[in-house]
């Protein structure tokens, strides 16, 4: 997407010493960026808060992150906000989180609209609470005709349960005979995966310096370039988002060839 030049300095104005938008070439931009948000609790505990705390501010961060890459002309921003493996958390936990997405949703429904921004889910979100469920699918009706970036929510998300459903999706339909083996490709797999239609991510970031993927994107990240950064999402700001963008821009993707 073409940035609004005008927006974009005035978004990032004021900047700090190591970094500014010259920094960055807006004319090769990734198109897609994924962000594995990470380490609110930790955040919240340096703090001595709670770590509900952490999430909330963490949903700040996310805010501001939306209209950095809505500035920036960034086509989709992919963003992990809950994974199968999340539901292992004490209960009270798993109770916040949910109401935090159903009560965010509603609030930034106006952001959505205002910057023209599309709401997808990644994950099995039919499995979520009911209030969560209902505020979802109002954000999704309530953007669905927006023209602008695509925001894909990764909320109880796992790689591995998107690949089973993939092979069972198109297991059923060679078991009814509507496709043919060798009808199956790359592709087509990608057809199945609840990233269907977005393209792959460019550049993946992960805050809180763990370097794992912690079952996110298997299939999408195979040619990714991974940023990992020590700072914990709470305060991960259009600055870091900046450098990580000025990173990525300095990599060499050879995608198994060699340096063109
Ligand atoms: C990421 O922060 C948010 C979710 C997984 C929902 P964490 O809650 O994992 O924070 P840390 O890793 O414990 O610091
Ligand atoms: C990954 O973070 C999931 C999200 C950010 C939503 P986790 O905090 O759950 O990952 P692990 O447990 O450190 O691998
Ligand atoms: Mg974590």
């Amino acid at each position: 997407m073409v940035p609004d030049l005008l927006k974009l300095q005035e978004h990032y104005a004021v900047a700090p010493s190591d970094i500014s938008l010259a920094h960055i070439d807006l004319e090769h931009m990734p198109r897609h960026i994924s962000i594995i948000m990470d380490g609110n609790g930790r955040w919240a505990q340096a703090q001595g808060l709670d770590r509900s705390k952490g999430h909330k501010a963490g949903v700040v961060s996310l805010k501001e992150i939306i209209t950095s890459c809505v500035r920036l002309g960034i086509d989709v921003l992919s963003a992990y906000a809950f994974s199968t493996e999340n539901w292992q958390r004490p209960q009270h936990e798993v109770d916040l989180l949910m109401q935090l997405f159903a009560h965010t949703l509603v609030k930034e429904l106006h952001l959505f609209e205002e910057e023209n921004v599309k709401l997808v889910f990644l994950g099995d979100v039919a499995a979520l609470p009911k209030k969560t469920r209902e505020t979802f699918e109002l954000g999704l009706e309530r953007t669905k005709n927006n023209t602008g970036m695509v925001l894909a929510l990764a909320v109880n998300y796992g790689a591995r349960a998107e690949l089973t459903r993939a092979v069972r999706l198109i297991a059923q339909e060679t078991a009814a005979k509507t496709l043919a083996l060798d009808d199956i490709d790359e592709t087509l797999v990608s057809e199945n995966l609840y990233t269907t239609g977005l393209p792959d991510p460019e550049l993946l970031i992960r805050t809180s310096g763990e370097l794992r993927l912690s079952n996110f994107l298997l299939w999408q990240l195979a040619y990714t370039e991974f940023y990992i950064t020590d700072t914990l999402w709470p305060d991960f700001d259009r600055w870091e988002l900046l450098r990580a963008i000025a990173s990525f821009q300095l990599r060499d993707r050879r995608f198994g060839g060699v340096k063109s």
